[in-house]
């Protein structure tokens, strides 16, 4: 064992715990909500390594306290709860869990996407509320996902595995991305288009970029009120690239038909909030990545990245490799 000090901010399965273990001594927060600030405030003061999830808020007033920190671990692909510029200036390396989680979201994505265009919930709740009758024409009937254009914004490794989910379901493919992606458009046939194309084209516009100064609040009312009517808005992204107070006028208003969630501008999102009050609208509480096996690879990834930036190895994924430095140069 080493004897670093780590500080893990909820239990991990059991096969992650044990690769932290050969780093050091490891205390974990054992409660199933999130330590509290003060908490995360002493425990930092002490440790080399700390592995959080995206509840942990690692902001600057945080790391001021950090005297030996030496990496920050998210298990989680998006890193937008941690100031990486404030980790970079102290040499601390942010590591996050990408690709391991891609196909499980997409799967997510899709679920969702199918859940909202054919009522799945809706007409479960109808069912269960003993309202079944008969069978009727045109009963809880939905939209088709089966040859309709699908808009997807950031064309990323979650997007791709979305694009290639929508070439089974014989969809068109619009896509809109910081950069072109040639192979994307070779394989799956999309298409590249602005931002507004896309929203007026798409029959689902699904979103994949993470939460950056650019992209919060990138669709806003203007960008809801070019969508189709028809259209239905799906965000397994993050919560504040939706401005959620229009998405709800969107919704009731008819701007749009319908919305899949899994994400917030709040989370947990409160009991009382108005999307909850919707019946065009699927919403999930943050699951995209929620399989076994997924969030078990995640942990270990997580594990990993940690214990190899503590042995003075650059770990696999590594988001600010310029606070490596000249660590680990012949
Ligand atoms: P990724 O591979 O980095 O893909 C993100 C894509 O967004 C990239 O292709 C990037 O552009 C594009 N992009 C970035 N900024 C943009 C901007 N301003 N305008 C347009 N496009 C922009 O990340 P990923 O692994 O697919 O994950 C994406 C996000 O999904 C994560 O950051 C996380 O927030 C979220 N997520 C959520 C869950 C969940 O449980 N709901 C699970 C996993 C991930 P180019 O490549 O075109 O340059
Ligand atoms: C989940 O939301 C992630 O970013 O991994």
């Amino acid at each position: 064992m080493g004897d670093a000090r780590i500080y893990v901010t909820r239990r991990l399965p059991e096969v992650a715990m044990r690769i932290l273990e050969q780093a050091g001594a490891v205390k974990v927060w054992t409660e199933d909500l999130p330590p509290p600030r003060e908490v995360l405030e002493a425990e930092i003061a002490e440790v080399e390594g700390l592995l959080c999830l995206l509840t942990d808020v690692v902001d600057e007033m945080l790391l001021c306290r950090a005297r030996k920190l030496k990496v920050v671990s998210n298990m989680a692909v998006g890193y937008d709860n941690i100031d990486v510029g404030a980790c970079t200036a102290r040499g601390i390396l942010v590591t996050n869990t990408p690709g391991v989680l891609t196909e499980t979201t997409a799967d997510l994505t899709f679920a969702l996407l199918l859940g909202v265009a054919r009522r799945i919930t809706e007409a479960e709740r109808f069912l269960r509320a003993g309202q079944w009758e008969t069978w009727s024409p045109m009963l809880l009937a939905g939209q088709d996902v089966y040859g309709a254009i699908i808009g997807i914004v950031g064309m990323g490794r979650i997007g791709q595995a979305v694009a290639r989910r929508a070439r089974g379901f014989d969809m068109q493919i619009l896509y809109a991305s910081r950069s072109a992606h040639p192979e994307v458009e070779r394989t799956l046939g999309a298409r590249r288009v602005q931002l507004e194309e896309l929203l007026r084209n798409s029959d689902f516009v699904t979103l994949h970029v993470p939460l950056t100064p650019e992209t919060r609040g990138l669709v806003g009312e203007r960008e809801l009120r070019l969508m189709k009517s028809t259209a239905i808005l799906i965000n397994t992204a993050r919560g504040p690239v939706v401005d959620e107070v229009a998405l709800v006028r969107a919704l009731r208003e008819g701007w749009i038909a319908g919305a899949g969630l899994d994400v917030y501008a709040q989370e947990p999102i409160a009991a009382d909030h108005p999307l909850l009050k919707l019946d065009n609208v699927v919403l999930l509480p943050h699951i995209g990545s929620a399989s076994v096996k997924t969030r078990t690879r995640m942990a270990v990834m997580a594990a990993e990245n940690l214990v190899a930036a503590l042995a003075g190895q650059l770990p696999h994924s590594v988001v600010n490799p310029e606070a490596w430095g000249d660590r680990g140069r012949p």
